[in-house]
């Protein structure tokens, strides 16, 4: 299969663009296109076997469901039985925006396959102008993915689509880089308190501002069966090729990682904040400032891929505080690293 990537600005002026990308849909076909937080791979939400095709390009175990996109916050009284109180008040507070909001979901509305048989269903509106004129244009929901293969990072370009997509989908809207850079944070509302499943964006200080009591589960390891989570979250992902080691960002430490991996004559890529720049390793992508977890959180999945494109045997990623969205970047990062610490 060809796959075209087409540019399409931000101002929203590409009206042949935006056809050819619904006309795809239309058919049944599924669509890459940007959103705040990274590029998803869209298929219309009601239609089983375009939605199939999202899974097939991917890579996607079918356990693991889709989030379902709206143009409109309103749209999703069709789509859900019930929206509590406090999920209406997140709604107000957080769309159109990096939230996802999981509900119960009215029955046979959308393709089984989205929801991955649960009764529940995860919504949310991008604060993206390319997603929302591509929602507004087709006026259907989407069922869309993050736009990589199962187990990579996200795409925040849509260069990053190409790579791992393409002959496997036929389009990809091009709006350049995206905002965040992180997933949208998932919440489920099914539970009273409500429970972040997936840290992001809208941050649990920002949730509790508005609707009070949230539950945060305190760890996000893989395996550990007491915290609740996503289904997606039990898989490998994130993971560039050669393995993540996670390390605190201490001079002394990162030097001395640097220095053992070398002595067993590996090459390292390091991924740190600019105050680690002079270190001796072998390839380094600044995540910009320590104080600064919206630059981290931006770049690290450009700079994750980026070191497939290099000949290193480790990577080390320093931390950032878990304040903020520090939060969500840690989750990743764990992830990334299947857990692991860098130890010498
Ligand atoms: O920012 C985002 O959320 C991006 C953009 C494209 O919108 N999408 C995204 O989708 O990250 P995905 O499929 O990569 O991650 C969706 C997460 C998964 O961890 C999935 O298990 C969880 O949301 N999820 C979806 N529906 C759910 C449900 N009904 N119950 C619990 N978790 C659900
Ligand atoms: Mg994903």
């Amino acid at each position: 299969m060809e796959t075209k990537r087409l540019i399409v600005d931000n101002d929203v002026n590409n009206i042949s663009t935006y056809t050819q990308a619904v006309e795809k849909l239309l058919a049944g076909e599924v669509v890459a296109f940007p959103t705040e937080t990274v590029y998803g791979l869209g298929a219309i939400a009601t239609n089983e076997a375009a939605v199939a095709k999202i899974f097939e390009a991917k890579g996607r175990p079918a356990d693991n469901p889709l989030i379902v996109h709206v143009g409109e916050a309103q749209d999703i009284l069709e789509y859900v039985s019930e929206i509590p109180e406090k999920a209406d008040t997140c709604i107000q507070a957080f769309w159109p925006g990096p939230l996802t909001l999981i509900l119960t979901a009215k029955p046979n509305v959308f393709a089984t396959n989205v929801s991955a048989g649960l009764s529940t269903v995860g919504v949310r509106m991008p604060d993206h102008p390319v997603a929302l004129e591509l929602l507004r244009k087709l006026r259907q929901p989407i069922a869309a993915p993050s736009a990589n293969r199962s187990g990579k990072p996200s795409p925040t370009t849509a260069l990053h689509v190409e790579k791992d997509l393409t002959g496997r989908i036929p389009l990809i809207l091009d709006g350049g880089a995206t905002g965040i850079g992180l997933e949208s944070t998932v919440v489920d509302f099914t539970v009273e308190p409500p429970v972040i499943l997936r840290p992001g964006g809208i941050t649990a200080d920002m949730l509790r501002e508005v609707i009070g009591e949230v539950i945060e589960p305190a760890s996000t390891k893989v395996g550990d069966e007491t915290t609740p989570r996503a289904p997606g979250m039990k898989y490998a992902h994130y993971a560039p090729d050669a393995p993540v080691y996670l390390i605190q960002p201490n001079q002394e430490l990162i030097e001395q990682a640097i220095k053992t991996i070398h002595t067993s004559r590996k090459k390292v890529a390091l991924l740190a904040s600019d105050d680690f720049k002079t270190t001796d390793a072998d390839w380094f992508w600044s995540l910009g400032n320590q104080q600064n977890p919206q630059d981290f959180a931006h770049h690290l999945y450009a700079h994750l891929r980026a070191c497939d494109e290099t000949t290193a045997d480790i990577i080390l990623v320093t931390v950032p505080d878990k304040a903020g969205v520090g939060a969500a970047i840690f989750n990743r990062l764990e992830k990334a690293a299947d857990g692991n610490w860098w130890s010498s």
